[in-house]
């Protein structure tokens, strides 16, 4: 039944029409740096743009925007395999019009897939590639065997560090990790800043040294405050951007997403990602 809508609704969108998302890693170094909560409110705000926008927890095994939310999902990504159902099956529609899908315990189906699932999988993907205009995953700290397809797969990464010392040590071992194997597009956020100043001085730190050892740019896309609102918003299940519009964080998030969608458009090839995919998971 599931697997007929899929087909139906592949038959009407037609098989000349162009994959037009585009799609972005959420990553970091180290972990608890704020990834999930950025990714979450990051695509609030291009949805509350208008855009359409899908976020995909592939955090393994300890996916929580569902958590965040304060939603119980019904479905996560493993019962596209377990019980063959469609994408749109478990697409869940949270506020603002944001499609997500949840994450879930043992997740790592997902990066272990036969030769019948990944086509599944991959087919799935290409209708959802077609229908949003992005595609962003909240990948788990740092980079591993599995994770490293997805991020050398997107048309671009979005790294995010705090100015801690050991985030920042982290975030850069995990550019260079990536781009010793590609190059890649990467946007810069710190997160957790003091104050405008200390945000502007991380981001050029960074900046520098990828430049001076890596010969590559990031792209800083923004400070966000170390605000007591992200807190009492997890507390609340809440996404901050919602439970105080007016909060520092909130209005750095917006900034953050007007800064992003203010770039000029980069994407040259409209099939990169699911071929990328493919041919990275199929190497391994
Ligand atoms: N700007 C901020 N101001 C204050 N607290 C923050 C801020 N950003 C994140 N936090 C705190 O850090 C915690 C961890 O955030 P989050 O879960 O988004 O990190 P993560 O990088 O996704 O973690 P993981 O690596 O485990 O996936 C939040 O629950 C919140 O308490
Ligand atoms: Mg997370």
């Amino acid at each position: 039944m599931a697997d007929q809508a899929a087909k139906l609704r592949q038959k009407l969108i037609g098989v000349h029409s162009h994959y037009h998302a585009k799609t972005i890693a959420i990553v970091s170094g180290k972990g608890g740096v704020g990834k999930s909560n950025i990714a979450l409110n990051f695509s609030l705000s291009l949805a509350s743009k208008g855009k359409k926008v899908l976020l995909f927890d592939l955090d393994v095994g300890m996916g929580n925007i569902d958590i965040l939310l304060g939603k119980s999902s019904n479905y996560s990504i493993i019962n596209l395999f377990e019980n063959n159902l469609s994408i749109y099956d478990i697409i869940e529609i949270g506020p603002n019009s944001l499609s997500y899908v949840a994450g879930g315990s043992g997740q790592d189906h997902i990066f272990y897939l036969d030769e019948e699932r990944l086509h599944h999988f991959l087919g799935q993907l290409e209708l959802l590639m077609r229908e949003y205009d992005y595609i962003i995953f909240d990948m788990g700290a740092g980079v591993t065997r599995e994770t490293i397809h997805y991020i050398l797969a997107v048309d671009e990464c979005i790294l995010v560090t705090t100015p801690e010392p050991t985030s920042m040590t982290d975030a850069y071992s995990m550019i260079k990790h990536v781009l010793l194997q590609q190059p890649i597009k990467f946007h810069l956020i710190i997160n957790r800043v003091k104050n405008k100043k200390q945000g502007v001085d991380i981001m050029n730190r960074m900046n520098s040294a990828v430049k001076r050892f890596l010969h590559h740019d990031v792209i800083p896309l923004g400070t966000i405050p170390d605000d007591s609102a992200v807190t009492d918003a997890v507390l609340a299940q809440q996404p901050f951007l919602i439970h105080n519009t007016k909060s520092k964080a909130s209005v750095a998030i917006e900034h953050v997403a007007n800064q992003y969608l203010g770039e000029p458009s980069t994407k040259s090839d409209d099939s990169g990602f699911l071929n990328k995919l493919r041919r990275l998971i199929t190497e391994r």
